[in-house]
């Protein structure tokens, strides 16, 4: 193929445009423009942002930084990426810049990329395609026995039960998985792992996958980073986060809510509402601002499932009482509407307690645009591996690894731990490991400590 000359890089040509850390630093997208840096080449992104592909927001967080090793940790075609930016090429750090910013560890940094060379030569990073279909076959299955619960044993409460129970279990594990392709992390192609995203969050939970990659990304690429991460983001007006934040909030004199009983209330709006109150929502409004068509149609071949086998046996009236959030479930008690917040309320809790085990204990601060390990590591820790703790959380449990590592497909996550484990050793970063139930237990306990402030 011809190279493609519409582009003309500075940086190619006889005299590259060399730039200084402070020149990097001062496009982080205050101003107008927005630069960003990959093993040493200064990248203009300003106008880029909004054709990313994996979101405008992620890719601003590292806005005015080097973004070499997130560049790595998120994309599996590297090939391919670094060929469309080459057009974004505007020059590169002048020799005698060093290859990081201040901030970041130096050494910490090298042995990382070192440990991920090794990684990848271990061969962790290929899926295993039985593990993964294996999965997705039990959540299929476990649907069908939900169906067939109600189909066999009747809609009386106690079948009622068991088939919302079922398929709580169906939501939070389709929901695990779905992870798993958003990440690329099962199939070797962007492709393939898009195309199936969009089947297990569309088809199988009626959720955009573009609304989890807006927000997920963003939180992996600076977790724990108020206002970079959305997962916290939406926390400051319901509860005091952190210590660093807490005490901001205090000298601005701001209280939205009464903070020092956040631990009680947390239980009341936090595990049970996320789901049914707020998200199952929201994503309606998200993919029609956005027009996110596509997404749209698979989340409608989810209803039209649901309405197609549930609507026989449990009637119609119930069924548009799930658009009007339970006004009609009064007149049909176990209607398909009780179903679905039923099976909402069990998932909520199961999603809110998980997600939040591995980051809200721990250190909550403004971006100081730290090293990757460091950002990962202050932000994230562990819950111990056994077979229940690594299917009841989808192996978020390793949450260490995945974060580092958010490619690796989870069921390697054990075999890169130790690694990671001695890297930490070496270099006295705390890697915490605790748990199931210690890790839900320090949820509240925080919660409770920042309330005084
Ligand atoms: C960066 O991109 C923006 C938007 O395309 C442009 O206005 C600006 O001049 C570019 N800056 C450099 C240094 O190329
Ligand atoms: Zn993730």
């Amino acid at each position: 193929r011809a190279p493609d000359r519409s582009h003309p890089t500075p940086a190619q040509g006889p005299t590259p445009r060399y730039f200084t850390w402070d020149e990097v630093a001062q496009r982080s997208g205050r101003e107008k423009e927005r630069w960003l840096v990959i093993d040493r080449k200064v990248y203009n992104i300003s106008e880029f942002v909004r054709r990313h592909p994996g979101g405008s927001r992620v890719i601003s967080h590292y806005a005015g930084q080097d973004a070499t090793d997130p560049f790595v940790a998120f994309h599996i075609n590297k090939g391919l990426v670094r060929k469309y930016m080459n057009s974004l090429l505007i020059g590169e750090l002048s020799p005698e810049q060093p290859s990081f910013e201040p901030t970041k560890n130096k050494e910490l940094t090298h042995e990382f990329r070192e440990l991920r060379a090794t990684v990848e030569r271990m061969g962790l990073m290929k899926a295993n395609p039985v593990f993964f279909l294996l999965y997705l076959l039990h959540i299929l299955l476990l649907d069908v026995a939900a169906w067939l619960t109600l189909w066999f044993f009747g809609t009386s409460w106690v079948p009622f039960l068991l088939c919302s129970v079922l398929l709580s279990i169906v939501q939070a594990q389709a929901g695990w998985l779905q992870h798993d392709f958003g990440h690329l992390s099962v199939f070797g192609t962007s492709k393939w792992n898009h195309l199936v995203h969009h089947f297990v969050i569309g088809h199988l939970k009626g959720a955009p996958a573009s609304w989890w990659n807006h927000m997920h990304f963003q939180h992996h690429a600076k977790p724990n980073c108020f206002r970079k991460d959305p997962d916290i983001n939406m926390h400051p007006f319901f509860f005091a986060l952190g210590k660093v934040l807490s005490v901001e909030l205090g000298k601005q004199k701001k209280k939205y809510m009464p903070y020092n009983y956040q631990h009680k209330y947390f239980f009341l709006i936090g595990p049970p509402a996320l789901l049914p109150v707020y998200f199952q929502w929201y994503i309606f409004y998200f993919v029609i601002k956005r027009k996110k068509w596509v997404d749209l149609a698979w989340m409608i071949t989810f209803y039209v499932r649901i309405f197609l086998t549930y609507v026989p046996l449990l009637g119609l009236k119930g069924f548009l009482g799930l658009f009007f959030m339970g006004l009609v479930q009064r007149s049909r008690r176990l209607g398909i509407t009780s179903l679905a917040w039923e099976c909402w309320f069990l998932e909520s809790n199961w999603f809110v307690w998980v997600t939040q085990m591995n980051h809200i204990p721990m250190h909550i601060d403004h971006d100081r645009n730290m090293d990757w390990v460091s950002t990962q590591l202050q932000a994230t820790c562990n819950v111990h591996k056994s077979a229940f703790n690594d299917w009841f959380s989808g192996h978020l449990n390793f949450q260490i690894e995945h974060h580092l590592f958010p490619t690796m497909p989870r069921h390697n996550y054990h075999k890169v731990a130790p690694l990671v484990q001695s890297l930490c050793a070496k270099h006295g970063i705390k890697y915490q490991s605790k748990p199931l139930f210690s890790a839900f237990a320090d949820i509240l306990g925080k919660r409770a400590r920042w309330r005084g402030r």
